[in-house]
Formats: structure tokens, C-alpha cells, sequence
């Protein structure tokens, strides 16, 4: 039996979501295990009622499952940024989910912007590095009364920009990434171990040549841990340079290990080449801890309540999930389910095809059960 909590949250998030579960209990169904969720009601709806966004309480009972699967976080009524901030990535670093997961691979039948590309050219994984970097929200913007560490930025800056920002209030901005030892070294670890069960080799992506000290860092933590894995081939490659690649030569790459905001763009990316954003799914993961499984796509509010959104990513992130809790055979199933799906047409309107949400769940449960 695994437990695993529901976070349908804004927008197309609750619909997806729902279509997800039906999909992810009929693999239950047939692979003989039980899932037992737990919905939690936490995004735009309860924050503009009650003001809260993740509670004390919401991450006590969420930190009690292994799993939680999740929609998408974000509403027209909220500024950009509290939302995402509060809640998608309070979960990620409260619950440590130091691995962003992120396959980039075509399937059969879907098209991708690259001409001349098939399935057996665009197969690999990002993995993300997901609690560090320019995420980590040290940062302000400097007014004359705040003057914080920074007494160096503050002549920097009145060297070059000609500010003083005793006075100037509101003239500078300043936001520091974060790269630790540990903190890279676990993820690369992650990294080279995937690779081992995979084609063997590993690309780590940074910009060395110009943030030379974070990512500096970076580099030597890979290239120690590198040693413990003679049997895997590695190589850098600059962020600039890799969205080229992942372009021209998509079939080059097998695991991708990347700092955590490269990560975030290049898999935007990814996503395009695999076929859209509406088929890229995720996993955030803390192998000892809770992890998470979602859509990369948002919440696209216009959409909501339409029963028009496509449900794909969301249910190959329940792959993820199943994958993750040890149901390799189900996780399996419910991919060649997805397939089937759209080698039969059962696709949404942003994919040619005519199909609901609901409609593309309930087809890929019915498929599961009966293969
Ligand atoms: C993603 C998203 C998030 C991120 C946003 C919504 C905070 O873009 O999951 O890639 O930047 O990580
Ligand atoms: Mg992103």
C-alpha cells in the first residue's frame, strides 16, 4: 500500500490532476497494489481567502508521505511570484528535493519542431540540481537605509554606475547564487549513478568561463566525483552552448546534470523538442525524504474548468511517481499507456486530436486494464 497526497492546486491543476489518478489507480488496479490519497487544498483559492500559501501544519502532514502528486500552482489574481515562491518552491526546498527530474524523450507518434529527428534521436534525462544556485532568494534591492553585507557591491557600483546608493534608493539590485560542496556533489552523485544504468555517459552544464567562482566550484565537485565512476563518460558543455546541441544533435545527450537555473531553462526547451510542453513531466526527489511529481507545464488558467487541458505530462509524471515508490512494472504500463494513446488518437486539441482531459484519463485507465 503507498500512500501518496494530492495537491491539485490552480488553474488546470485539479482537472489533470484528477485525470492523472484515475490512470494511476487503474495501474494499481492491475499490478495489484493499493494507493490511498490524501487531497490537499493549497494554492490561490485558499491563500486569497485565509492568506496562508504553505503552512506549519501543511508541511507536517505532507512530510508524512513518500509521495505527493502535484498539479500546477499559479492564478491571474496573484502576483507573480508569491505562489510559485510560497508554495511549488517552499515544497521543493522544505522537503530537500534536491533532484529535479526531467526526461526529455519523444514518443512514438508526436512531432517534434526538428526536422529529420525520430524517437530513437531525442531519449535523455536532465536532472536538475533543485534547491541551489540563483534560487536560493539572497538578494534585495539596495535603498539607502539597507545596507546589509554590502559594503562591497556598494563601492563596486559607485565605481562603475556612478551611484550613491546612500541616496539613490531603489537604483541597484543584486541576487547571489549559491553553489556548496555538498549540495552539488549529491546531485552529481544522482547523476553519474543514472547514467550508469543508462548509455554511460554524462554532460554537466555551467558557465564556468564566465561565473567562474559558483560554478568553478561546480566543476571541481564533478570532476572528483567523476573518479569514482571510470566506467562513465563525462564532459562539460557551456549552457550557451547545450541549447545549440539540444537542437542540432539531440541524440548526442544521455543524462544531463545541471545547476538549478540552467536547468529550469534548458528544460523548457527539452520539453519543446520532446513534443511540447503538454508531455514534459517531472520529479522532484529527495531519495530519503518526500518527493514530489508534476507537470513541468503551469497552471494556464485560461484553460480552467474547460476540460480541454492536455493531462499527458501529468500522467507520465504519475509514471515518475509509481517508478519512484518501486512499481517499476506499473510505472511501465502506465508510459506504454500514453503511447497508446496517442497511436490511437485519444489526444487533446493541442496535440490535433478532439479528446477531454477526462477523456484521455479514462481511455489510458481502460487501455492499462486491459493490456
Ligand atoms: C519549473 C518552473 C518553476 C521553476 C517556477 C514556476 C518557480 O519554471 O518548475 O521549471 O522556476 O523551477
Ligand atoms: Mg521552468
Amino acid at each position: 500500500m503507498h500512500k501518496v497526497a494530492l495537491i491539485g492546486g490552480d488553474g488546470i491543476g485539479p482537472e489533470i490532476i484528477s485525470s492523472g489518478r484515475v490512470v494511476l489507480d487503474a495501474a494499481a488496479e492491475k499490478f495489484q497494489f493499493d494507493l490511498e490519497w490524501t487531497e490537499f487544498d493549497i494554492g490561490a483559492d485558499r491563500y486569497l481567502s485565509t492568506g496562508e500559501l504553505l503552512t506549519e501544519d501543511d508541511l507536517q502532514e505532507l512530510g508524512k508521505f513518500p509521495a505527493i502528486y502535484f498539479g500546477a500552482i499559479g492564478d491571474e489574481r496573484v502576483k507573480p511570484g508569491i505562489l510559485e515562491k510560497g508554495i511549488l518552491l517552499n515544497l521543493r526546498f522544505s522537503f530537500d528535493q534536491y533532484i529535479n527530474l526531467r526526461p526529455v524523450k519523444m514518443l512514438e507518434g508526436t512531432v517534434t519542431p526538428l526536422a529529420n529527428k525520430t524517437p530513437a534521436d531525442i531519449d535523455f534525462v536532465v536532472v536538475r540540481e533543485n534547491t541551489e544556485d540563483f534560487y536560493v532568494g539572497i538578494g534585495s534591492r539596495l535603498k539607502g537605509h539597507e545596507k546589509k553585507n554590502l559594503e562591497v557591491i556598494r563601492e563596486l557600483y559607485s565605481v562603475k554606475f556612478g551611484l550613491d546608493v546612500e541616496t539613490d534608493s531603489d537604483e541597484l539590485a543584486y541576487q547571489i547564487g549559491v553553489i556548496t560542496r555538498e549540495g552539488a556533489g549529491r546531485v552529481i552523485s544522482y547523476a553519474f549513478d543514472l547514467a550508469q544504468k543508462r548509455e554511460k555517459k554524462l554532460t554537466s552544464v555551467d558557465k564556468a568561463n564566465v561565473l567562474s567562482e559558483i560554478y568553478g566550484l561546480w566543476r571541481d565537485v564533478f570532476l572528483e566525483t567523476a573518479k569514482k565512476y571510470p566506467d562513465v563518460s563525462h564532459e562539460f558543455s557551456f549552457v550557451d552552448a547545450i541549447t545549440m546541441w539540444f537542437v542540432k544533435n539531440p541524440e548526442w545527450f544521455d543524462v544531463v546534470v545541471t545547476p538549478n537555473m540552467f536547468g529550469d531553462i534548458i528544460t523548457d526547451l527539452g520539453a519543446m523538442i520532446q513534443g511540447g510542453l503538454g508531455l514534459a513531466p517531472g520529479g522532484n526527489i529527495n531519495p530519503d525524504g518526500t518527493s514530489m511529481f508534476e507537470p513541468i507545464h503551469g497552471s494556464a488558467p485560461k484553460y480552467k474548468g474547460q476540460n480541454v487541458a492536455n493531462p499527458l505530462a501529468t500522467i507520465w509524471a504519475g509514471s515518475l511517481l509509481l517508478d519512484h515508490l518501486g512499481e517499476k512494472d506499473a510505472a511501465a504500463q502506465v508510459l506504454r499507456g500514453i503511447e497508446a494513446s496517442i497511436r490511437e488518437g485519444i489526444i487533446t486539441r493541442d496535440m490535433g486530436g478532439s479528446a477531454s482531459t477526462s477523456g484521455v484519463g479514462d481511455w489510458i485507465a481502460g487501455w492499462i486494464l486491459k493490456n
